[in-house]
């Protein structure tokens, strides 16, 4: 079933909520990829894992940036998520089909990680520059 752009959490820093939309607009591609085409699969799934590193670095670079108290937790947590995709790329390159479940993971991971970690550094956000 996919992920519609309106019920995923809404992050209210503009930039980081633009990516987020477009991580969901990857599993969208992930999804309509025939499991089959596994060329396609491997260009869909490149495209996440480029994407999910470069959206982690952002967000670690911001929390840095602010002096967030939890950034170390929330950079294991992507740190413990990119080792679970990069598990999941091995055993694809050794010829297991592993679409579903990568979907599954991807899906179930997006929305728990934004709405948990994500919108608590986003509170922490609005709280700085609220005050200022
Ligand atoms: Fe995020
Ligand atoms: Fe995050």
């Amino acid at each position: 079933m996919p992920i519609l752009l309106e019920t995923t959490p809404n992050v209210d820093i503009e930039l980081l909520e633009e990516r987020h939309q477009h991580f969901v607009r990857l599993i969208h591609a992930l999804e309509k990829v025939s499991v089959q085409n596994r060329e396609e699969v491997r260009s869909v799934f490149s495209d996440i894992m480029a994407y999910v590193k470069q959206h982690f670095l952002a967000e670690e670079h911001l929390m840095q940036e602010m002096n967030y108290p939890n950034g170390k937790e929330h950079k294991l947590v992507h740190q413990h998520f990119v080792e679970r995709i990069s598990l999941l790329y091995e055993q694809f390159e050794r010829g297991e089909k592993i679409r579903d479940e990568l979907l599954s993971m991807l899906k179930a991971w997006f929305v728990l990680h934004i709405q948990h970690e994500d919108m608590a550094y986003m509170y922490f956000y609005r709280l700085m520059y609220d005050a200022t």
